[in-house]
């Protein structure tokens, strides 16, 4: 588990967060597999329903740097929140069964770790069409 850096990444990331509505600042960072971190932050729109979540944004930012292979994924939030359902589908769709590490940004020094197998089982994937 330790994955020091990554956990720092999400950590810092939540600093770039545009969350002015909520104020709920989260920051997500994947590990690829060539071990490069990529980071990403939530952002909000005023037109609520357009905001995205970090790990959205840190996948998408990742993917289209054209990584398409994790080993883990660090997402700190005030609590350790766990990936709203939107994202637990795209996680589940891209990241195979990469450890996920739920950060509490208040004690991020006990993480936790968890997988998308666990968080969504039973999914809908590209295989079912
Ligand atoms: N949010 C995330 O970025 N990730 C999550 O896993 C849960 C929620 C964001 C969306 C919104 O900007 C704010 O947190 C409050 O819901």
């Amino acid at each position: 588990m330790p994955h020091t850096d990554l956990i720092q990444a999400a950590l810092d990331a939540r600093e770039q967060s545009v969350a002015p509505y909520s104020k709920f600042n989260v920051g997500a960072a994947l590990l690829t597999a060539g071990g490069e971190i990529i980071s990403g932050a939530n952002v909000e729109s005023a037109s609520y329903g357009l905001s995205c979540c970090a790990e959205r944004v840190a996948l998408f930012k990742a993917l289209t740097d054209g990584h398409h292979i994790f080993q883990a994924l660090a997402i700190a939030s005030p609590g350790g929140a766990a990936p709203c359902g939107a994202c637990r589908q795209l996680i589940v769709e891209y990241t195979e069964d990469a450890e996920i590490l739920l950060i509490d940004s208040n004690a991020p020094e006990n993480p936790k770790s968890t997988r998308i197998s666990k968080l969504l089982p039973d999914s809908f994937t590209g295989e079912d069409l």
